[in-house]
């Protein structure tokens, strides 16, 4: 090597930083794809790999909660190097928690503190942080208020009047060449989202929840039993037969394209109902939804954090990234993008993102109302209490018996459960 080689090199080499020496680590990280959530996730991951030199995996899994949940298993019983990065729901570390890293020696106190302390705490299970939040969810009434107008309906307050409001609307606009309305749509297949819709139901109508938080089983009461009942009036009425089948997605499809009057859905749907190609732009609203004679609104409460895998080859890196994707700023990013709401309560008073989402104040008073599923109380069970209830639900739905019934042996198989599983 000639002299002046040998003095590019040794300047090339002071040049690099010790970081740049390093080998640039893959992340892989596994994000929902409901609505743009994939692409919302990707701009985010790939911005952290910009800015550290690494690179980032994206993988996309199903958009049924529970489809996800078995896949998730599958792939962490098997102790799997595959994911690094898991978006999990928000009823999972109680299920999940002994396959993921603790983040709390990760992370500043002030930061814990200053996110929604009830969801900081579902995410701790034996001292452990399982999981950071990343975003809240609660369900929501979106109507369509260019027909409550025209009809000189307002929007409803009780179930009762939901169903009395559809009815006629449906009826009047069928009438009139509109042959193809339904007054409601939801989430009605057998899956995590049913536990979703039917609880709200039942909580809103005094009725409680499925497992109390000492741990008992309550879901077999009169409140409960005329909720779902009432639900299940609504197949075929107001509500299309295929609802029994249909995810978020779905129902989201029949209300974007004009087809419903009503539809539950989580803050997700706000940004597409309203996107530049959607024929309902402008003519929808939400509300928080409706409740029984005597009882309060509410709405489930859902959401989604981020945990780093035990098994992971990078870890450092994967906790890195997770800091980054549940950061103040990004999620920031992703509520005036996408409609996802940030798990840091001041970022609702927020200008900017007051501005770009008027629906702010509403989705925090929800928020703060919000039912939560009993995954605290039931841990490593609550998937099988989930299914148990939901199935029962179902069954009520497609006329297999009714509430009073399946509800009675809905709690004699939860106290089995109990028994053999243990919570
Ligand atoms: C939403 C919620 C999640 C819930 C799921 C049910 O993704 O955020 O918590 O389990 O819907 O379908």
């Amino acid at each position: 090597m000639r002299l002046n080689n040998i003095l590019r090199l040794g300047l090339l080499l002071l040049c690099l930083s010790p970081a740049t020496l390093v080998r640039a680590a893959t992340v892989s990280i596994s994000c929902g794809a409901v609505g743009i959530e994939l692409e919302v996730c990707r701009d985010g991951a790939e911005a952290w790999a910009e800015k550290t030199g690494n690179e980032i995996r994206i993988i996309s899994t199903p958009n049924s909660t529970t489809d996800r949940l078995a896949l998730y298993q599958q792939l962490l019983a098997a102790g799997s190097a595959d994911i690094d990065v898991f978006q999990i729901d928000v009823v999972w570390p109680g299920i999940l928690h002994e396959h993921f890293i603790d983040l709390k020696p990760h992370i500043e106190p002030e930061r814990l503190r200053a996110q929604f302390e009830n969801i900081i705490d579902a995410n701790i299970v034996d001292g452990h942080l399982v999981a950071l939040p990343w975003f809240v969810d609660a369900g929501l009434l979106y109507y369509r208020k260019d027909l409550l107008d025209k009809h000189g309906f307002g929007v409803p307050e009780t179930w009762e009047a939901l169903t009395h409001t559809a009815a006629t609307i449906q009826k009047t606009e069928r009438a009139g060449g509109n042959r193809d309305l339904w007054g409601f749509v939801w989430q009605g297949r057998a899956y995590e989202g049913l536990t979703c819709n039917a609880l709200e139901w039942v909580h809103s109508s005094g009725g409680g929840n499925i497992v109390d938080d000492r741990g008992e089983v309550i879901i077999n009461n009169p409140a409960a039993v005329e909720a779902i009942d009432q639900a299940a009036a609504w197949i075929g009425t107001i509500t299309p037969l295929g609802v029994l089948n249909y995810e978020e997605e779905q129902a989201r499809g029949v209300f974007q394209s004009g087809r419903a009057l009503f539809m539950r859905n989580w803050p997700y749907a706000w940004t597409l109902v309203n996107g530049g190609d959607s024929p309902v732009r402008g003519k929808v609203g939400i509300a928080a939804l409706p409740r029984g004679e005597d009882g309060v609104h509410t709405g489930t409460l859902g959401g989604w954090q981020l945990a780093v895998s035990r098994y992971s080859g990078v870890r450092q890196e994967a906790i890195d990234l997770v800091r980054h994707l549940s950061s103040r700023r990004e999620q920031k990013r992703r509520a005036l993008e996408a409609g996802y709401n940030p798990t840091w309560p001041e970022l609702y008073d927020d200008p900017e993102v007051r501005a770009a989402h008027p629906i702010a104040p509403t989705l925090r008073k929800v928020l703060a109302g919000a039912v939560a599923r009993p995954s605290d109380v039931t841990g490593r069970s609550y998937n099988q209490v989930s299914n148990a209830f939901w199935s029962a639900v179902h069954a009520t739905l497609a006329g297999k018996g009714d509430a009073a019934g399946n509800l009675a042996l809905l709690e004699r198989r939860l106290e089995r459960i109990r028994r053999h599983r243990g919570w």
